[in-house]
């Protein structure tokens, strides 16, 4: 009986309402740290909105400002935590931020926008100078994330802006874009052979991110090549399992016998081919990835 009294008491203190939040910058600037910077950093921050400062978030983004100051209601940046205004952000949720977190930057912006107390330059942090991530030789893949999270979860998550993630493939996370969608889009150690990077080259059509241009910049690829050469390591630095049985389908030019756009398949007995394609046409392989990582042709034709 005593017990059920206690828990009564405790379900009751619990539902006292919160203090109010205090609308300090400190409070939005920790939120931002945590969920967004990721992503809204930098030269390559979407939209040009970098969240890095009190500066950079009043500036807004190309489309103008995300924060009206007194009017939480009038900010695009509240209708995009709460999800009025679509894709939810963080890009990378669930999970979105906590109700209290949202009151805290309803209640900033309610407060007037306020910035660091002493002024920006009191506040003022230099800039970090981006690490180089391919300065130790090897990438991983929380190196790669972000150029991902930037450029193409926008449509290949559960937070999709499509209906569903396309072909099945998302991209958020380490496991889905090893798992691929419909067929592989990552082959651990062969980048050519890789639809990811066939697509972010414009070697396979339609090119990605498929509201471009803008396309990646040469340095977002050649990371995300060296990422996949270097065997897809996962954050914590261990290889890729090689993906034995995943089916792949390469659509380009044949560049030798057995090769196309420079990757390289085998043929085998039990290979099916419609009117073998000669080297310069346009072909399609479909194929299965082997123990070793070869990539085993089923089907080649024509296209
Ligand atoms: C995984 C990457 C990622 C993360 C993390 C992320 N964003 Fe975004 N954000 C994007 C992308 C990509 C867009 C552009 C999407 C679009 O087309 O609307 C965007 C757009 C926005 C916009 C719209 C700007 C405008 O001009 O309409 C706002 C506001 C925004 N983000 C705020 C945030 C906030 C606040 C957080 C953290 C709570 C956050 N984002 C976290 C990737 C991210
Ligand atoms: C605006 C939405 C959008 C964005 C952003 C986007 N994609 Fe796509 N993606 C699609 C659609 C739609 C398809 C299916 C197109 C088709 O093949 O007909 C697709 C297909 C793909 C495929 C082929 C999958 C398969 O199995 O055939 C790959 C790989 C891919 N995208 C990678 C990326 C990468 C990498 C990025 C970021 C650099 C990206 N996409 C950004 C919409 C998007």
């Amino acid at each position: 009986m005593r017990s059920t009294v206690c828990t009564a008491a405790a379900l009751a203190a619990l539902a006292l309402p919160l203090p109010a939040p205090a609308g300090t910058w400190a409070e939005v600037q920790a939120i931002l740290q945590e969920r967004c910077v990721f992503c809204h950093s930098g030269d390559a921050a979407p939209l040009g909105l970098v969240l890095e400062s009190h500066a950079g978030l009043m500036a807004g983004s190309e489309n103008g400002p995300v924060v009206v100051p007194g009017a939480p209601a009038e900010s695009a940046l509240i209708a995009r935590l709460t999800g009025a205004a679509e894709p939810r952000m963080p890009l990378d949720g669930p999970p979105f931020l906590e109700p209290a977190q949202i009151a805290a930057v309803e209640a900033w912006i309610a407060a007037g926008a306020p910035g660091p107390p002493g002024g920006a330059a009191a506040a003022a942090a230099p800039p970090s100078a981006p690490a180089d991530p391919m300065a130790d030789g090897r990438v991983t893949y929380d190196e790669v994330a972000a150029i991902f999270g930037r450029h193409c979860i926008e449509c290949h998550s559960e937070n999709s802006k499509m209906e569903a993630p396309p072909e099945g493939l998302r991209l958020d996370s380490y496991a889905s874009v090893l798992a691929g969608g419909d067929r592989l889009a990552v082959l651990p150690g062969n980048a050519q052979a890789s639809e990811v990077i066939r697509r972010v080259e414009g070697l396979a059509e339609p090119r990605m991110p498929f509201d471009g241009p803008p396309w990646l910049t040469g340095a977002e690829i050649a990371l995300l090549r060296a990422w996949i050469d270097g065997g897809a390591l996962s954050a914590g630095g261990v290889p890729a399992p090689v993906p034995v049985g995943a089916r792949l389908r390469i659509r380009g030019v044949m560049t030798g016998a057995s090769e196309i756009d420079g990757a390289a398949f085998e043929i085998t007995p039990a290979t099916r081919i419609d009117d073998r394609p000669s080297v310069g046409s346009a072909a399609e392989l479909r194929g299965r990835i082997g123990p070793d990582g070869r990539i085993l042709a089923e089907r080649l034709r024509d296209r």
